[in-house]
C-alpha cells in the first residue's frame, strides 16, 4: 500500500469528526489531531530468546513518557504493543497490523535485525516515523536508509569494529569469529575483521549456526584445533547465557571476546563463567557521568532491574521521539520540522553526548569493557564518537 493511501485515511477520519461540529467552533484540522491521543506503536520481542530486550527497551520508553507527565508535545501519548518472536516471516504482516489497522503515528521497534528489515520495507513505503532501539542491521542507515527512519541504538558494525579494533592493538594477529548465522552476527564479523585488519590481525575462522540455536558443543569441540590466539562472538540474550557457560565449562584456554551484546543484561546469569570477558559496546556499567547515575537509579525504582545498554537504548528512542514532537509542538504532520529537529538532536543520553550522522544513525563512543564481579567496567575507549559509514545513503 503507497503512502498516499494511508494518510489520507487518518486525514479523512479528521474531516469526518470537523463536519458534526457546528460552523462558529470549527477548529483547525490540526487543533482536532492535537485532541488525539499520539499512538506509538512498540514492535519488540516479548517472548523467546531476545525478551528481556524487548522488556527492557519497553520499561524504559515508559519511563520516559512517564516523566514527561505521560504527554509529548502537549498530546497524551498511547502505547500499543506487539509482541514479534524475533520472527522476520512475519515481520511485514507485524507492521502492517500496527501501520494500517491501528494506524500509529510512530512506531519503536525492533531487536532482531531480520525483523527489521520487515519493518523497513512496510514504513519506507508508508513514510511512518520509525525509530530503531536495537536490530543493528547495517542497511537500514546505509543503502536503504529513509527521511522517516532513526535509530538510537547501533549498526552491527559499530561494536565489533571497536572489538577488532582494540584485539588488534593489543597484537592478536589470528582471531576466529562465531555467530548465529543471521544479518547481525555476519554484519557484526565484517566489523571485527576490519577491526582487526586496521592493525594487521586476520580472522581466519567463521563458525555459525542457525539463529536462535543454541547447539554450541559441535563449534567449541573445533576452537582449540584452529591455531587462534581470540575467538571474537555475536550472541545476545537467552543465547549469550548458554554460550558463554559452556565456553567456561568447556575448559578452552583461548580468550573469549565480541560485541558487548555477549554479557549485557546477562551477567547475573552468566555467573563467574563470564569474568574477566573483555567486549565493546557503547555503554558500561561505571560510567562516570550523572545523567547515568539518576537514569540508573530510576530505571532500578521502576522496574527492580538493572539498566543495560538496551533500556538505555529504548530511553533514548523516546528522548529522540520527545525532542521532534515538542519541536513540532504535537503536530506530527509537519514532517519537515520533525525531522530537522530530530536530525539535529543533542542528547544526553546514559551512554554521554549523542548526536545523529547525516545517514540518522547513531553517533557515540564504543567503549572497552571488562566483566568483572557482576558487572562490565569500561576500562578504555575502543573508538571514541565512532559514526558508521553510512555507505550508500542519500539524505
Ligand atoms: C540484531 O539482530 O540486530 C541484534 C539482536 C540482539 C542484540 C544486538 C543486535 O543484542
Amino acid at each position: 500500500m503507497s503512502f498516499e493511501k494511508i494518510r489520507p485515511t487518518r486525514r479523512g477520519l479528521m474531516k469526518g469528526a470537523l463536519a458534526t461540529v457546528t460552523a462558529s467552533t470549527v477548529p483547525t484540522g490540526w487543533a482536532i489531531a492535537q485532541a488525539r491521543p499520539l499512538k506509538v506503536g512498540l514492535m519488540l520481542p516479548y517472548s523467546g530468546t531476545f525478551a528481556k530486550l524487548g522488556e527492557n527497551i519497553t520499561f524504559a520508553v515508559e519511563m520516559l513518557i512517564a516523566e514527561k507527565g505521560g504527554k509529548l508535545g502537549g498530546r497524551e501519548v498511547q502505547i500499543i504493543k506487539l509482541d514479534d518472536e524475533s520472527k522476520p516471516e512475519n515481520a511485514p504482516q507485524n507492521t502492517d497490523r500496527l501501520v494500517k489497522r491501528d494506524q500509529v503515528d510512530v512506531l519503536i521497534g525492533t531487536v532482531h535485525s531480520g525483523v527489521q528489515m520487515g519493518i523497513h520495507k512496510v514504513v519506507r513505503e508508508t513514510g511512518t516515523l520509525t525509530i530503531v532501539p536495537n536490530a543493528g542491521a547495517n542497511a537500514v542507515t546505509r543503502a536503504l536508509c529513509a527521511k522517516n527512519v532513526f535509530r538510537t541504538s547501533f549498526t552491527n558494525w559499530q561494536p565489533a569494529y571497536g572489538m577488532g579494533l582494540a584485539l588488534g592493538a593489543k597484537g592478536v594477529k589470528k582471531a576466529a569469529w562465531i555467530t548465529w548465522d543471521y544479518a547481525a552476527g555476519n554484519e557484526a564479523g565484517e566489523g571485527f575483521k576490519e577491526g582487526l585488519a586496521k592493525h594487521g590481525g586476520e580472522v581466519v575462522r567463521t563458525l555459525t549456526l542457525k539463529f536462535p540455536d543454541t547447539n554450541f558443543q559441535p563449534l567449541l569441540a573445533q576452537i582449540p584445533g584452529l591455531g587462534v590466539e581470540a575467538v571474537g562472538v555475536f550472541f545476545a540474550g537467552g543465547g549469550a547465557v548458554q554460550f558463554v557457560k559452556e565456553y567456561k565449562s568447556a575448559g578452552i584456554q583461548v580468550p573469549l571476546c565480541g560485541s558487548g551484546f555477549l554479557t549485557e543484561g546477562v551477567l547475573g546469569a552468566q555467573g563467574a563463567a563470564a569474568e574477566g570477558i573483555e567486549t565493546a559496546l557503547h555503554y558500561g556499567d561505571n560510567l562516570d557521568n550523572a545523567r547515568d547515575k539518576v537514569f540508573r537509579k530510576a530505571f532500578q525504582d521502576r522496574t527492580q532491574r538493572e539498566a543495560d545498554v538496551y533500556a538505555v537504548q529504548g530511553y533514548d528512542a523516546a528522548q529522540l521521539l520527545a525532542v521532534g514532537i515538542e519541536a513540532v509542538k504535537g503536530n506530527i504532520e509537519d514532517e519537515a520540522n520533525l525531522y530537522k529537529a530530530m536530525r539535529s538532536a543533542k542528547i544526553e543520553s546514559p551512554r554521554g553526548p549523542i548526536s545523529m550522522s547525516a545517514s540518522q544513525e547513531i553517533v557515540h563512543n564504543i567503549y572497552l569493557r571488562r566483566a568483572e564481579g557482576g558487572l562490565n567496567k569500561v576500562v578504555g575507549i575502543a573508538a571514541p564518537a565512532l559514526a558508521d559509514p553510512g555507505t550508500g545513503c542519500k539524505l
